[in-house]
């Protein structure tokens, strides 16, 4: 049956018609899952119902090959025991709700900027897949933005201007704007990557705005200068009409086209309440067709 999809914002995102996804392996389905991340960027999935395993093989029919360097993994083993496994808790290794002082705390609050998942890596991430199993009683909500909606906003002469930039993105940036503290062999470790500022998604020739708090410097600019032309297309891209809410439920899957979109974590009180979620991202390279035994990307 064709799937359905019900927009949630008038640029982009969109609910999909009820379907248990750990389930789906024909190539029709995830070609028509593929296409409506093409159109919407950002496709919302009720009540699923993954185990880790499960969660991680789907992605892969999706998608391919899988992310294992997001985030502080390359620093610090995951709690979860899979490197592809991202854990977006606020629970520390004994399952227990983060002190406020905990360093990993103070690390995960980075991504209360937005931001756009291992853009700091090369390859970056594309597809994210964030499944909600514990929510907490509170608002916990991320936001998204269209970034191809901003690149075409934008005027004329500033889609020229940007055309053929470079930007260096790392994590140790987005972590230092919030005065977090990294050693030199963690530095090392997170040096960045460099991606340009307008990338052209593959399938539907798209252009889009590859910006995010990671995102460190224009190279080539002085310093000052295009650190004030990323704060800008900062703004640009996630003024209040431009940006979509999700509240979040228990079974929830978000899969977000990191390409096309950037996205923030709003503040809860999360010293308080438990909330676990799980994303598992994506490796942004050709789509590999006999991995995966789908159609290609
Ligand atoms: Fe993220």
């Amino acid at each position: 049956m064709p799937l359905t999809f019900r927009k949630l914002h008038p640029q982009f995102a969109a609910e999909v018609s009820p379907m248990a996804l750990r389930q789906v392996t024909d190539p029709e389905t995830l070609l028509e899952i593929r296409a409506g991340m093409d159109e919407y960027a950002l496709l919302v999935f009720r009540n699923q119902h993954f185990t880790d395993e499960e969660h991680l093989a789907f992605a892969q029919r999706l998608d391919g090959q899988l992310h294992t360097k997001t985030g502080i993994s390359a620093l610090q083993k995951s709690r979860l025991g899979n490197e592809a496994l991202a854990d977006v808790s606020n629970l520390n290794a004994n399952g227990e709700v983060y002190q406020a002082d905990d360093r990993k705390r103070m690390y995960g609050l980075g991504n209360r900027l937005w931001h756009t998942d291992a853009s700091f890596q090369d390859p970056p991430g594309r597809y994210s897949m964030l499944f909600a199993r514990v929510v907490p009683p509170v608002s916990a909500d991320t936001e998204y933005a269209d970034m191809r909606a901003a690149y075409d906003r934008l005027s004329d002469e500033m889609k020229a201007q940007l055309e053929g930039l470079r930007v260096h993105h790392s994590i140790a940036h987005s972590r230092h704007i919030l005065g977090f503290e990294f050693s030199e062999v963690e530095q090392e470790i997170l040096k960045g990557a460099i991606h340009p500022l307008i990338r052209t998604l593959p399938r539907t020739g798209r252009k889009s705005l590859y910006i995010a708090a990671h995102a460190s410097k224009i190279i080539d600019w002085p310093l000052p200068e295009g650190r004030l032309l990323l704060l800008e297309l900062i703004e640009h891209a996630t003024r209040p009409e431009c940006v979509y809410r999700h509240s979040w439920q228990v079974g929830d899957l978000v899969i977000y086209d990191n390409r096309a979109t950037m996205h923030r974590a709003r503040p809860y009180a999360d010293t308080t309440y438990r909330r676990e979620l799980r994303r598992v991202t994506s490796l942004d390279v050709e789509y590999d067709i006999e991995q995966a035994g789908a159609a290609p990307h």
